[in-house]
Formats: C-alpha cells, sequence, structure tokens
C-alpha cells in the first residue's frame, strides 16, 4: 500500500477517535439533566443506557393493602375448623348458616382460605371500607381470622343461581387492547392466581357493586390494583354481563363441593 492510503486510514481513525470521545465523554457530560458523575456513567448514557433500571416506585399508597406475604400454604393450614365454626354462629346471620347466603352479601362457603384471611385483616387495617364488616373484623384476632378462613374454605361451595348465561368474551379471552386479562386467568377457569377469589355462585348485584367500586376507585385493597386496572376498563353493560354470567355459572365437574386445596 502506498503512503497516501495510510494516511487516509490514520485519518480515519483519527476522526472515530474523536467522534467516540465528543458522543461518549463530552457530550452526554454537557447536557443540562446529566446528573451522573463521571466517565463511565457518560458512556453508559450515550450507550443509551436507562439511568434507572425499574420504574420508578410510585409513593406508598396508605389505602393500599399490605397483605402481600400471606399467601403461604401453611395459612390454610393453621387454621383450627372446628374453633372456627363456633366463630362463624356471629356470622351466620348475614352469611348464611353454611356460608351461603340469600341475599347480596358474599357467600363464603368454599372461599380460598387465603382469600377470607386478606379481606378480614383488610377490614380490620381499614384497607377495605365498609362500615359492618369493619367492625366485626376490628374485634377478631389473628388467631380467629385463620380459623374463620379454614372453615369457610372446607364448607360445599353454592350451587348455582340459575341457568348458565353464555360465556362474555372477557372472562376467557379478555381484551388485550385495553390490557384486560381474562378473568379466568386469575379467578380459576385458565389458571388460579392466589388471592383471587373463587366468584361463582356470589350474588349478581354484590359482584357488580365489587366491580363498580374498583373501578370508581372506592375499594381499593386489591394489592398492585389488579381489579383496579381492569374494572376501569370495563363498560357498564360489561360489568353485568360478567356479573351475571358469574352469579349463574354452572360448577363445572361437580355439583357441589369444598374448596380446592389452597395454594
Ligand atoms: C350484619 C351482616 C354481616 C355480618 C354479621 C357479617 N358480615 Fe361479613 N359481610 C357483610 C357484607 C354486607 C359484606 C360485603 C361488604 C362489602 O361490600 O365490602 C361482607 C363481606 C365479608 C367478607 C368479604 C367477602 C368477599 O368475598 O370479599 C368476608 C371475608 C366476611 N364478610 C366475613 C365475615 C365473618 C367471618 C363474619 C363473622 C365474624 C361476618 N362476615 C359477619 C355482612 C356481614
Ligand atoms: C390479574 C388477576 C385478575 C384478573 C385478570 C381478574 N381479577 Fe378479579 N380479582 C383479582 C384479585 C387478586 C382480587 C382480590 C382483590 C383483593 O385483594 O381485594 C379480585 C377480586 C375480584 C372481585 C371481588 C370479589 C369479592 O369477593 O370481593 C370481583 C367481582 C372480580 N375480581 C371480578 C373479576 C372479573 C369479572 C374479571 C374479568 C373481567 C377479573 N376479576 C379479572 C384478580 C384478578
Amino acid at each position: 500500500m502506498n503512503a497516501g492510503v495510510w494516511r487516509a486510514l490514520a485519518g480515519l481513525l483519527a476522526i472515530g477517535v474523536a467522534a467516540l470521545l465528543v458522543g461518549f465523554l463530552w457530550l452526554p457530560q454537557v447536557k443540562p439533566d446529566f446528573t451522573g458523575g463521571g466517565l463511565w456513567d457518560a458512556i453508559c448514557r450515550a450507550a443509551g443506557v436507562p439511568s434507572t433500571w425499574a420504574p420508578a416506585v410510585p409513593r406508598e399508597d396508605a389505602q393500599a393493602s399490605r397483605v402481600a406475604a400471606v399467601f403461604t400454604p401453611a395459612l390454610a393450614a393453621g387454621g383450627d375448623v372446628g374453633r372456627g365454626g363456633t366463630l362463624a354462629l356471629r356470622c351466620t346471620m348475614c352469611h348464611g348458616a353454611r356460608g351461603v347466603s340469600t341475599s347480596d352479601v358474599p357467600n363464603l362457603a368454599g372461599q380460598y382460605a387465603e382469600v377470607t384471611y386478606k379481606q378480614l385483616i383488610d377490614y380490620q387495617n381499614g384497607h377495605r371500607r365498609h362500615a359492618l364488616m369493619q367492625g366485626l373484623a376490628a374485634g377478631l384476632s389473628e388467631q380467629d381470622i385463620r380459623d374463620l378462613a379454614a372453615f369457610y374454605a372446607q364448607l360445599p361451595r353454592p350451587s348455582p343461581a340459575g341457568p348458565a348465561t353464555a360465556v362474555p368474551p372477557l372472562v376467557n379471552v379478555g381484551d388485550p387492547m385495553r390490557n384486560i386479562a381474562p378473568c379466568a386467568s386469575c379467578h380459576g377457569g385458565i389458571d388460579k392466581k392466589p388471592g383471587s377469589p373463587w366468584l361463582d355462585g356470589m350474588s349478581q348485584a354484590y359482584l357488580a357493586t365489587q366491580m363498580q367500586q374498583f373501578a370508581d376507585g372506592a375499594r381499593r385493597n386489591d394489592t398492585l390494583a389488579s381489579m383496579r386496572n381492569i374494572a376501569r376498563q370495563m363498560r357498564p353493560e360489561e360489568i353485568e354481563a360478567v356479573a351475571r354470567y358469574y352469579a349463574t355459572r354452572a360448577i363445572v365437574g361437580r355439583a357441589e363441593g369444598g374448596a380446592e386445596p389452597a395454594r
């Protein structure tokens, strides 16, 4: 190769090094919003590395439930069914003698122990608001709550309240465009996510009211806003349709039966 080519290559190299220095070291540091310290931060920034890897942690929501770490098998095992049955005598007036209510009060029979536990703790702490239930939960000890949860979990679930209606699309498909995951991916059918209540056979009015309250923020004890984010996206007629569906849904595979062992 002749000298001309060498000179051209050397020139290119020099320009390349200069460009790297300017682009990776100098420019990032003179940007007004550059807050990093040294050269390494400057290089990272120029290379497009985000300054924080995780999204900023939202400020503590005073209303948000803190019962997130209770979904352990030990919880369900920790309750004394017999003692729970005695304590439940205070609840029968509204929730029914066998945990199945004939009014619009939620059924407790066959409800997962971790759900009954979490809801009672949330009423106790005021994370879920309801004058009657907050007053009733206030007097319960942690052990009382475990025993009640264990007692209700083993009662047979209610039979469907009427003929099953057609399955609304949100139940098994959801709506990806609106970021609505299928109900069945958490509430059973496709998958059962810990903390998601058993809904089948609950009163239609109760189910619709709860979704409405998640939508308008009156109920905000759902950990990570999992239900609020969904309910906000739902149209009123969709809320009615899924509430009717779950209220009347035939219990697949059995006429009636106790809860599956809590996972
Ligand atoms: C005076 C009527 C009444 C009595 C007595 C009562 N409850 Fe309730 N309970 C309700 C109503 C109404 C709701 C729904 C409240 C709401 O909308 O948040 C409810 C909700 C609940 C829930 C939440 C259920 C769910 O699916 O989210 C649990 C758990 C519960 N009650 C347990 C109990 C236990 C345990 C007792 C007895 C110690 C009891 N309740 C006594 C009326 C009553
Ligand atoms: C990502 C999981 C997830 C999906 C998807 C989901 N839910 Fe939920 N849902 C939950 C959890 C968790 C709770 C309990 C929140 C709490 O701790 O209070 C809940 C609570 C509820 C309640 C209140 C029940 C009660 O007894 O108080 C209703 C009603 C409900 N969901 C309906 C639905 C419907 C209808 C859909 C589909 C349109 C749906 N959910 C989709 C996780 C989910």
